[in-house]
């Protein structure tokens, strides 16, 4: 998400990007007018793409070879076969790569690695909101939102942590406004580079207008890199993870299965790069109609993961039925989760190059650069009909101002987020 194609066209145009770039994006520039450029460059001053990606580099680790990871279990090597497995699930764990096979694990280091992710950080409970900072300036990607502060928000009750001791985070549903609708983008104080994310939701926002999203992101985009966790707008009911990076990143393939993913198809392209993909980046449609919006909340939601380790980044995805017991039981073990519902190799983007010192954020925006862009669009999963005709506004906009009851569904409610390192080697 964030400085989508919009806001990069029209950041590269100000600063005189090849024809070619320009030429990717144009159907969204048409959307927009010249003078928000300008806009852009003020907020955006130091975070436009770069030419000159490789100077920026301050991660570098040594590379690690695939397989010997803490954690992965998507490297192609049999070390996630999981023999003597306590998975819950064995309808789930017979998808793993090498459980057919039944060998030994081929990586004692995975097993020792693995045994030692232990909680750094976690939010949840009365406690949620603290050690996050609440965004209220105007949104990046152009949503009619107005992000509010902490105090704002309290005071508009649109967020709270509820009786079951989950967080909410809502949107207004004031019936007519006449700009902006309130709404909540919320970032963690303290940043990452690598470890694990486990996010455990009961509801997200859903419904036309709507684009929620739980993502990271680094400094200097995108040069520390972007990891759309969970995304997608409008009525979509499978979740697309995607990567934003500097040039240099790409996938070797556009086969999930290849990548060792579970994804349904992979989304916009194989070069990863914001500025030379239009900033579509790397994305991965998930599988499963629970993962996203109404199917994810009328399941009772279920829980991200996403580990970012040497041998590359994945993202987890679990129905509330399937959440692997370690889970629950606060000590995960990704190499009895099965295979990832996307997975970024390092071999063609390595993870400590392309992203560093992350935040996590929750948002919800509304129509802007992909929920706008996609108004009169169909045929994504949940999207059978486009939010035109099914709500009879020809505009994202003045659906979002003239029909604030719609807006109901569209709040977060977490019951953790939760952060995990290793001793050994990330
Ligand atoms: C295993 O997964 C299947 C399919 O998702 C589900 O129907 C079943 O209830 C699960 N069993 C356990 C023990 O979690
Ligand atoms: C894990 O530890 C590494 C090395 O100290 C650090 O860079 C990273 O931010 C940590 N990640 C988490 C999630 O705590």
């Amino acid at each position: 998400m964030r400085l989508t194609t919009t806001s990069l066209l029209l950041a590269l145009a100000a600063n005189g990007a090849s024809a070619n770039v320009l030429k990717r994006a144009s159907d969204f520039a048409a959307r927009q007018t010249r003078s928000l450029a300008r806009d852009l460059r003020v907020a955006f001053g130091g975070v436009l793409p770069r030419s000159d990606s490789a100077q920026h580099v301050i991660y570098c680790k040594n590379p690690v070879s695939a397989g010997a990871l803490a954690g992965d279990d998507s490297s192609g090597s049999a070390s996630s076969a999981g023999s003597g497995s306590t998975s819950a699930n064995a309808s789930k764990s017979s998808t793993k790569k090498g459980a057919v096979a039944g060998t030994a694990t081929g990586s004692g280091a995975a097993t020792t690695a693995t045994s030692a992710w232990h909680l750094t950080q976690s939010y949840a409970g009365s406690n949620f909101f603290d050690g996050w900072d609440f965004w209220d300036t105007d949104d990046p990607t152009h949503g009619v939102v107005d992000y509010l502060s902490q105090a704002d928000g309290e005071n508009a009750g649109l967020i709270q942590v509820n009786p079951a001791g989950n967080a909410v985070m809502k949107v207004e549903t004031t019936p007519t406004v006449s700009g902006n609708r309130k709404s909540i983008r919320i970032t963690t104080q303290k940043s990452f580079t690598g470890g694990l994310v486990i996010m455990d939701a009961v509801h997200m926002p859903t419904g036309c207008g709507t684009w929620p999203a739980f993502w990271s992101n680094g400094p200097d985009w995108p040069s520390g890199g972007e990891i759309d966790i969970v995304e997608g707008v409008n009525d979509y009911t499978n979740n697309q993870a995607t990567i934003h990076t500097d040039p240099g990143c790409s996938l070797t393939t556009d086969d999930p299965a290849a990548l060792g993913a579970s994804a349904s198809a992979v989304t916009g392209g194989t070069d990863c790069a914001a500025a030379t993909s239009g900033n579509a980046g790397c994305g991965m449609r998930s599988p499963s109609s629970q993962s996203f919006g109404p199917g994810f909340n009328s399941n009772g939601g279920g829980v991200y993961a996403m580990q970012w380790v040497s041998s590359g980044i994945s993202v987890y995805f679990f129905e509330r039925d399937s959440v692997p017991s370690d889970i629950d039981a606060g000590a995960p073990n990704p190499t009895n989760w099965g295979l990832p519902m996307a997975h970024w190799p390092a071999a063609d983007c390595n993870p400590w190059k392309y992203f560093n010192t992350h935040v996590a954020i929750f948002d919800t925006t509304l129509c802007g650069d992909w929920a706008g862009s996609v108004w009169t669009g169909s045929g994504i999963p949940g999207q059978e009909q486009s939010c035109a005709t099914r709500t009879g506004f020809s505009t994202c906009e003045a659906f979002v101002q003239q029909s604030g009851g719609s807006f109901e569904e569209a709040y977060w409610e977490v019951k953790s987020v939760k952060f995990y390192n290793t001793t050994a080697a990330l």
